[in-house]
Parts: C-alpha cells; sequence; structure tokens
C-alpha cells in the first residue's frame, strides 16, 4: 500500500510542530523548570534541545523518509533485527507517556468546563490550590475527562492520520501564539513580574546537580518529541522534495519559543502573586487563572487558553498514538480500526492509576516517586535518552552515508554532524543518566 503523503511542506511543518508543541511546552516545561530553580536549568535545556534535540529529530525525519514505515519496520529495514530493539523502546515509551499525557490532557478538559462556568475565575490562591487539589484528587472526575480526551484522539487517528492534523495545526498554531502575547503582556506588567522574569532567565549555576541535568535532558527531547520514533513516523509520510533541515529548524523553533512564551506567562504571575513556584504538576492550571482574572472579558480568555491546550495536547496525543499502532499495523498486517480501539482501551486502563495517583492512590510510592511520578520518569529520563542513544548510534555507524544523503548538507559540516551520532551524544547522554545514579 502507498502512503499518503503530507498536503503541502506547511502542512507537514504544522503536523510536526504539533506533535512537539503540547503539554510538554505549556504544561511541563514551566513546573519542571520552575522545580529545577529556573535560569541555570532553562539555559542546559536549550542548549540540549538545540544540539543533541535538534539531532535527533533530523535522523528520526531522515530514517523515516528513507524506509517510509513505522519505527520498528524502519530499524530493521534499514539495520537488522537486533536494530528494531530501538523501535520498540519507542513504542513502549509512547505507550508510557500517552498513558499520563491522556490523563493531563484530560484536565484541560476539566478546565475548560470550570472556564465556562467562570470557576477558574479568581486570583485567591488558596482557591485556585483547592480548585485544583479537588478535582485531581477526586476518584472519579479526572477518570472522566481522561476518557473523553483518550476518545477524541481515538478519533482522530481513526480517520487516518494527515486530514484532520494538518488542518488543526492551521488554527492551533497562530491561535495559540496570539493568545499567549496577549496573556504574557498581562503577567509582564503585573506588580513584580520583574522579579517573575528574573527568577525564569537569570541563571544560578551553583544550583546545578546531576539530577537537573537528567530532568533538562528529558524534557528537552519530550518536548521536541524525539527518541520514541514519533517523528520517525512522522517523516514516513513526507515527500522528497522537503529539506529535512528546514523543516527541523521550524519544529525545534516553534516549540522552543512556545516553551519560552510560556515561562514567560507563569513566572510572572506566580511571582506577583506570591504563588508557589514548587507546586509541580499542577502549576500552569493553578497560576494561568490569576492572569485571566487581570484581563478585561477574562473568562473568554480562560476559555480560549484552555480549548487551544486542548487542541495541542490533541495533536501531540495523536502522533503517540499513530505511533503505537503504526507497529500492529505495518506488522502484523492488522485492520486499522480495531488495532485504534484496542489500543486506546489499553492507554485508558494504564492512565487509571496514574490519574488516582493525585488522589486516593497518593500514598503508594515507590522510591518516593508516585505512579504517576514513575511513569512520567521512566519514560522522559530513561527511555527517551535510551532511544535517543539508539537513533543517534544507528544514524552515525549504521546508516551514514544514507543519512547524509537524506540531509543534504554542505560538505564542511558532515563530519562534525556524523560525530556527532556516533559519538558525541551517545557518550553525553549516556553520561548524564549514569552520573545521574
Ligand atoms: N512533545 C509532546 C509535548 O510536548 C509530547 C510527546 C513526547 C509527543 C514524545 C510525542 C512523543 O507535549
Amino acid at each position: 500500500m502507498s502512503r499518503s503523503q503530507w498536503g503541502s511542506k506547511l502542512g507537514f511543518i504544522l503536523a510536526s510542530a504539533g506533535s512537539a508543541v503540547g503539554l510538554g511546552a505549556i504544561w511541563k516545561f514551566p513546573y519542571v523548570t520552575a522545580t529545577n530553580g529556573g535560569g541555570a536549568f532553562l539555559l542546559i535545556f536549550l542548549a540540549i534541545t538545540f544540539t543533541m534535540g535538534f539531532a535527533l529529530l533530523l535522523a528520526e525525519f531522515a530514517i523515516g523518509r528513507a524506509v517510509a514505515s513505522g519505527a520498528v519496520g524502519a530499524f530493521r529495514a534499514l539495520g537488522n533485527r537486533r536494530w528494531s530493539a530501538i523501535g520498540y523502546i519507542g513504542v513502549l515509551c509512547c505507550f508510557l507517556i500517552l498513558s499520563f499525557y491522556s490523563v493531563v490532557g484530560g484536565w484541560t478538559i476539566g478546565y475548560l468546563v470550570r472556564a465556562l462556568d467562570g470557576r477558574v475565575m479568581t486570583s485567591d490562591s488558596q482557591a485556585l490550590g483547592s480548585l485544583f487539589g479537588s478535582y485531581v484528587g477526586n476518584p472519579v472526575e479526572p477518570l472522566i475527562t481522561h476518557g473523553i480526551f483518550a476518545l477524541l484522539t481515538l478519533l482522530v487517528v481513526m480517520s487516518g492520520v494527515q486530514k484532520g492534523i494538518e488542518r488543526a495545526g492551521k488554527v492551533l498554531m497562530p491561535g495559540l501564539f496570539i493568545l499567549m502575547l496577549v496573556l504574557i503582556a498581562r503577567s509582564l506588567t503585573l506588580p513584580h513580574a520583574i522579579d517573575g522574569v528574573m527568577a525564569f532567565f537569570a541563571p544560578d549555576f551553583t544550583k546545578v546537580n546531576p539530577g537537573m541535568l537528567v530532568d533538562a535532558m528529558g524534557l528537552a527531547f519530550f518536548h521536541l518529541s524525539v527518541g520514541a520514533g514519533c517523528m520517525l513516523a512522522y517523516g514516513s509520510y513526507l515527500d522528497r522534495q522537503t529539506s529535512l533541515t528546514q523543516v527541523g529548524a521550524w519544529v525545534t523553533g516553534l516549540s522552543t519559543v512556545t516553551a519560552v512564551l510560556a515561562g514567560l506567562m507563569i513566572f510572572p504571575a506566580v511571582v506577583s502573586f506570591g504563588l508557589n513556584p514548587a507546586a509541580g504538576p499542577g502549576l500552569t492550571y493553578m497560576t494561568m487563572p490569576v492572569v485571566f482574572t487581570r484581563l478585561p472579558f477574562g473568562q473568554l480568555f480562560a476559555v480560549a487558553f484552555f480549548a487551544l491546550l486542548l487542541l495541542a495536547a490533541l495533536m501531540s496525543a495523536v502522533s503517540l498514538l499513530e505511533q503505537l499502532v503504526v507497529l500492529p499495523i505495518d506488522e502484523w498486517k492488522l485492520p486499522r480500526k480495531p488495532v485504534t480501539v484496542g489500543v486506546t482501551l489499553l492507554i485508558f486502563l494504564m492512565g487509571i492509576p496514574a490519574s488516582l495517583s493525585f488522589g486516593p492512590w497518593a500514598s503508594y510510592t515507590f522510591h518516593g516517586k508516585t505512579v504517576f511520578q514513575l511513569m512520567d520518569y521512566a519514560s522522559s529520563n530513561v527511555l527517551l535518552p535510551l532511544g535517543g542513544i539508539g537513533t543517534a548510534l544507528f544514524a552515525g555507524w549504521k546508516i551514514w552515508p544514507l543519512m547524509a544523503g537524506e540531509l543534504a548538507l554542505p560538505r564542511a559540516i558532515e563530519p562534525a554532524l556524523k560525530w556527532t551520532y556516533r559519538v558525541a551524544a551517545p557518550c553525553l547522554i549516556a553520561l548524564i543518566m549514569l552520573y545521574n545514579l
């Protein structure tokens, strides 16, 4: 069966940027940066994003386009059975990520409802804390929103990957940027906003520690969607004319700009209202309402914000689910619809403990981590980096001539990239992981 391709280069950029830009930039980046103390963490995160992250993104696009198949099939076709283990790591990783991603994606639905009925419109930090706590801690409602989010993802994926996504991307990206700029303008004009900006940007290198390096790397890979084969699967739909470096630069740029904008939106508000920067996964949800209440037509902004966040999260979830269903479809020739339904059901089940770990199961911990934290840590800080090491080694040692051809680089920088894949990236990732142990 020949693969359908993206409607245009813009369509592809929007779709892959849609995979990258999501909860990673707007939900995860602000709280992980805040818990790691701001500035210095931001610098390390940016450095990793624009070096290893970008290189891995290019490798995934190139491998996917070269073979036009899912990750497992691609590594096997270009390498051999053993290399296909990298594809399986990616699939496992996507499975874990999507399970908790759907829970947090569900929160955007819960908050959209609370924006519509006006419950989020308060700037009392205690009220915002309990609004979040009582929702995510409830044993039932977050499971319902998790189910709805999973169902929406299912519907998009079942209709075939490119149609809906391209169209959604054309609304999402401009909408999100305009909205964020307005919210930032308000956030930056709150009293003492400058202290928040300083906390976000001013690096304090005395705070650097091994755990922070792993967090920065995991977050960089997570926000670019690299290391799990999702971008590889997207690249497999890409036509031959498109320049991979150009598309890769756009995707890296768009998603990183979104993350930095999210920081500028949240840090000043946190400081200005004396909210708790170490609030953890609730940070974005607990902070944004204070900005909405300070805007004319604030409720409208609240609704737009959570609606766009939901759309962004959905587009990322679609890339995760697509990667999961491609395996049984391509490898075992199973029909698309039942596979998609079956996988979504599994995702829903796996998400239940993640969701409950904010409520009734909060006390079940392993090495001090709840189920949710374990799933997040195992996928972002262990499996994505492992997938990254595998992908880099594969690109550098196994298929370098093909990579060079796909990327069509100027001769002068080819060796640098080759040795980045062969040695620099794998060693650095491994060092950061080992250092943390
Ligand atoms: N990059 C997505 C986000 O930031 C999450 C994601 C990770 C998607 C890994 C696919 C693969 O929301």
